[in-house]
């Protein structure tokens, strides 16, 4: 069954947990988050994707390291398009929340796609959900990721604490040594090694977490 909320979008129907009214606002107000500018690299916006994305984001897939680490294969403006859908399916149903990472250079009103972070794994009365990020290879090393990362983390506790989050989860394989610094920048504790479990993680993993504390 879809049902269509006041913002227009369809989704499916909501599961258990699923937090009916704190989705239908996201829907008729989409979140903006904000990071400060750092000496390198000007202020990120994150917004949720748009369809409008779709040709940023086939462009920057094609970078070898993306399609390895992220574990997401974005070929053509067709891939592009159900991927972006698959994000808005993710608001709809209020279990995933995948913001794209834009910044806007002073004085132009142009903003340049820069990378993603999402939450997902998201439901009412769950402890834990789990975070992801890829960065564009052009923007790596500004702290693109961790900012943006901060940003999310924030949301994600002031938004989701009352229906029970304690705790958030960042998994990475264990030879991406990038990936593994974002996590310490960003507080993300090491917790423990998981073993591979492929076909999805090849290769053993870390196990990070941020709790509201932190
Ligand atoms: C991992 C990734 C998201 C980092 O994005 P980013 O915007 O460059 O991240 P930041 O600039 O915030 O921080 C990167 C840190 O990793 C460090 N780093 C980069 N490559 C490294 C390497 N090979 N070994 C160790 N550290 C490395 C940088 O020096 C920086 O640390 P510093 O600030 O202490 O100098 C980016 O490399 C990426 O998109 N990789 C492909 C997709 C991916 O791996 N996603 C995560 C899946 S779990």
């Amino acid at each position: 069954m879809t049902v269509r909320s006041q913002g227009g979008m369809d989704r499916t129907r909501l599961a258990p947990g699923e937090n009916a009214a704190a989705h239908d606002g996201f829907m008729n107000a989409p979140v903006v988050l904000q990071a400060a500018a750092s000496p390198v690299s000007p202020a990120l916006v994150l917004r949720p994707w748009r369809m409008e994305d779709v040709a940023a984001l086939v462009e920057v897939s094609r970078d070898p390291a993306l399609r390895q680490w992220a574990n997401s294969v974005v070929d053509d403006d067709a891939d592009g398009a159900r991927w972006v859908q698959a994000q808005q399916q993710g608001w709809a149903a209020g279990n995933r929340f995948g913001f794209a990472v834009l910044e806007t250079q002073p004085g132009s009103v142009r903003e340049q796609l820069l990378g993603n972070v999402v939450l997902k794994e998201v439901a009412a009365g769950k402890p834990a959900a789990e975070v992801g990020y890829w960065t564009a290879a052009h923007a790596r090393g500004r702290g693109v990721a961790s900012r943006a990362l901060e940003a999310l983390t924030n949301w994600a506790f002031d938004t989701f604490k009352a229906d029970g989050l304690e705790r958030l989860e960042l998994l990475h394989q264990v030879d991406n040594l990038a990936s593994c610094r974002v996590a310490q920048k960003s507080r993300y504790n090491f917790n423990t090694t998981l073993p591979a479990a492929p076909p999805a993680f090849p290769r053993d993993g870390h196990l990070h977490t941020r709790r509201t504390s932190a």
